[in-house]
């Protein structure tokens, strides 16, 4: 068993750590750090673990050495602290935003604030295995992507590793979200007074992910991201310009290549039924990220979708598949689950 500690275990990422890692076989957590409920259960903020762990909070200072800590703390929290956390750790993953970036003018036009740690930003692996499974293998310092982002770049990625799509005319992607992905501690914007009933665009240009999706990716991409009646969930759609003479075969074998061996992406390519496009009600609690798509030869246009669950492969359940990579398990350790339905 390996000695796991979480930070910021009090917000909904944090509470999504700790039920995926007090399930791992493998993994003991050792330490719940919060610091407004030093000493109360953790089964107290996280009712959902009742009788699944006898935890309790404990201050940053009270962590001892461990093999591996997740922070799950706010943005620009982590790159102050990390380098407190890796001395105490052997594998940091961090799921904030701090490390996704790895231009710093690019982290300062997106978070509007001078990076504290540009130094590490070369050291952290993107956590996406999709795409680095080989550099997660050695990684000490692992960056979890934002959950549209990984959405938009599980969306599109086949595409471009296989050179399928105008990368000149760049990609368009319009995101939908649930009120989980803005944190326990959110403000008047989330109350169920303000939010029931809303499809509120919350970022018609400039969300942060959007930088991700270029980076990973190597295009311009431009997102839009609106807020919708959903607790849990992100959809993404991805239109994109074909090649000439790129089809709807050469398109489906470029995804069943791409995601053929993986243990979270199932492509979604049925002609019938009313989840025959990739939807997150079906997802949610699971690691998996559907994805599908449509070809229209006569426009040449290409439409992707993508749906995943925010806190699972869009956060916390990603995070443990890459910590598995990374201590050398089966990848889908403590993570075999699918999601429910009905719900
Ligand atoms: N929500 C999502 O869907 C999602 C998905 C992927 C990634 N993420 C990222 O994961 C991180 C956590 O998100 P979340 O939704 O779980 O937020 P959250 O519910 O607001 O939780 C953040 C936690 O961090 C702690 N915290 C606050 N300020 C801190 C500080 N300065 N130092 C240390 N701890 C501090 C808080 O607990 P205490 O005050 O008790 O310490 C709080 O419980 C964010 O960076 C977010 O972008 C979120």
């Amino acid at each position: 068993m390996i000695r796991v500690a979480v930070v910021g275990a009090a917000g909904y990422i944090g509470g999504e750590l700790l039920r995926l890692l007090v399930g791992h076989p493998e993994v003991d957590v050792v330490s719940a750090v919060s610091s407004r409920f030093p000493g109360k259960r953790v089964d107290g903020v996280h009712p959902n673990l009742r009788a699944s762990t006898d935890l309790t909070f404990c201050s940053a200072d009270d962590v001892d050495e461990c093999d591996v800590v997740f922070l799950a703390l706010p943005h620009r929290a982590a790159m102050t602290q990390v380098d407190q956390w890796s001395g105490r750790a052997k594998l940091v993953v961090d799921l904030t935003g701090d490390f996704r970036l790895n231009d710093t003018k690019t982290f300062e036009r997106y978070y509007g604030t001078v990076h504290q740690a540009p130094q590490l930003l070369d050291d952290f692996v993107p956590g996406l295995p999709e795409l680095h499974r080989e550099r997660l293998r050695g990684a000490d310092l692992v960056s979890v992507p934002g959950c549209m982002a990984a959405a938009g770049v599980l969306a599109l990625y086949p595409l471009v590793a296989h050179d399928l799509i105008d990368t000149e005319m760049g990609a368009q992607f319009d995101a939908r979200t649930g009120s989980s992905g803005s944190g326990a501690t959110a403000g008047q914007a989330n109350l169920h007074a303000e939010r029931s009933g809303s499809m509120r665009v919350f970022a018609p240009t400039g969300h942060r992910h959007e930088a991700e999706i270029s980076q990973h990716l190597g295009l311009k991409a431009t997102m839009s991201a609106t807020g919708v009646e959903a607790v849990r969930g992100v959809q993404i759609i991805c239109h994109a310009t074909l090649r000439p003479g790129v089809d709807k075969q050469i398109v489906r074998r470029a995804f069943r290549e791409s995601y053929a061996d993986e243990p979270f992406v199932r492509v979604v390519a049925h002609q019938r039924g009313i989840f025959r496009y990739p939807d997150p009600k079906i997802l949610l609690g699971s690691n998996f990220c559907d994805v599908g798509y449509v070809v229209d030869e006569n426009t040449g246009q290409l439409v992707t979708i993508a749906a995943l669950d925010n806190l699972v492969k869009g956060g916390a359940g990603n995070a443990v598949q890459c910590m598995n990579i990374r201590m050398g398990w089966p990848e889908n350790l403590g993570l075999t689950f699918p999601g429910l339905h009905p719900l």
